[in-house]
């Protein structure tokens, strides 16, 4: 199979096509426009291989697209505007790449006959939840522009579905974490200035609670839905490990030697979402999905790559340049 990865130098993307290219035979073409949260660094593990090619191109650009789509069975679409507190600040780079973007691909995988189209969404596109969790058929209720955003491009990627008889599947998971993650989220923020001896930021009372799922888990499920998933089908992503904002960071202050005195309170995010939970039931028995990175182990493991890899993130900025919390 000849697959395009879009969004494959960020966070995730990078760890799904190191995955793919380690463990199968496909082809894979990265298409990412190296914004400021995607680096080529994070695919030379695998760029050697003679299955990897790379495009430096933009989905909102339409002629590239066209140009780079045909060829490829399949499209995996992680590219996109990925920070909350980001979207808060400035929304238009959201709607145009999360949604103009989505649109963009949506047609020309369509025009070029692609055979499937994995949509790579997110659990906050359903707003918050106090008790329970949800199921793929919950209304979307977003609180953010970023998830208002990726809530547009589920709607327009079901639609070409439904009007165009795209093979679309939509994956939603909850908060990654693992190597290679931009030092703004959450936790590589906290690790990497904890790590330098400074204080941190953390939001409100800290009650926010997020379920945590190590990036591979999600890759996997990303795979699964690839692979196995039934078209015009909703994924969730999840049984990951819930906590408080508090408690995770309490976890962190362990794993990186240091105590409360280095957490600073700052003013609650606006908008800020109470709690994300997700159903897993329906990946779970459908297509035979179970995380295996227990939570400790994973966030000892994080901690430890960015310990040993300083010039990763010392070289994409200041990790102290502004206060920006968030998952
Ligand atoms: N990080 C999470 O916890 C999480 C959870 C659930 C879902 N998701 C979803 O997973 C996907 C990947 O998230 P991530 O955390 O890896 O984000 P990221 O910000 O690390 O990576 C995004 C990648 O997309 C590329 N990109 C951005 N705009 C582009 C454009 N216009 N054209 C081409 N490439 C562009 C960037 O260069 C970068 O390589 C996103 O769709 C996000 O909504 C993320």
């Amino acid at each position: 199979m000849r697959i395009l990865v879009t969004g494959g130098a960020g966070f995730i993307g990078s760890e799904f096509v190191r995955g793919l290219l380690t463990r199968r035979t496909d082809r894979v073409t990265v298409l990412d426009a190296l914004t400021y949260s995607g680096d080529l660094a994070n695919l030379a593990p695998v760029a050697q291989s003679p299955a990897f090619d790379f495009v430096h191109a933009d989905i909102r650009d339409a002629d590239a697209v066209r140009r780079i789509v045909p060829g490829h069975d399949a499209v995996v679409h992680f590219a996109a505007e990925s920070h909350v507190d980001r979207s808060i600040a400035s929304a238009t780079p959201f709607v145009t790449t999360n949604v103009h973007g989505t649109q963009v691909l949506l047609d020309a995988a369509v025009e070029h006959g692609v055979g499937r189209f994995v949509h790579v969404s997110t659990d906050e596109v359903y707003g918050s939840i106090d008790t329970g969790a949800w199921s793929e058929d919950q209304v979307l209720d977003p609180s953010s522009p970023y998830s208002a955003s990726k809530a547009a491009s589920d709607l327009l990627a079901l639609s070409y579905h439904r009007t165009h008889g795209l093979d679309v599947v939509i994956t939603r998971c909850s908060n990654n974490y693992g190597p290679y993650q931009y030092w703004e989220k959450l936790i590589p923020l906290f690790v990497t200035r904890l790590l330098r001896g400074e204080q941190v930021p953390l939001y409100g009372k800290g009650d926010n609670v997020r379920e945590w799922l190590h990036v591979t888990d999600h890759c996997r499920g990303v795979e699964l839905a690839l692979d196995k998933g039934r078209p015009g089908e909703i994924y969730h992503i999840g049984g990951g490990t819930e906590l408080t904002n508090a408690e995770l960071v309490d976890r962190l202050l362990d794993a990186c030697g240091r105590d409360w005195n280095a957490v600073r309170r700052v003013p609650d995010r606006k908008g800020h979402d109470r709690r994300y939970a997700l159903s897993t039931d329906k990946i779970r028995d459908e297509l035979g999905y179970a995380p295996r990175v227990a939570f400790d182990a994973g966030l000892a493991d994080t901690v430890a790559w960015y310990r040993d890899n300083p010039h990763w993130w010392q070289s994409r900025g200041s990790t102290s340049e502004k206060v920006v919390v968030g998952a």
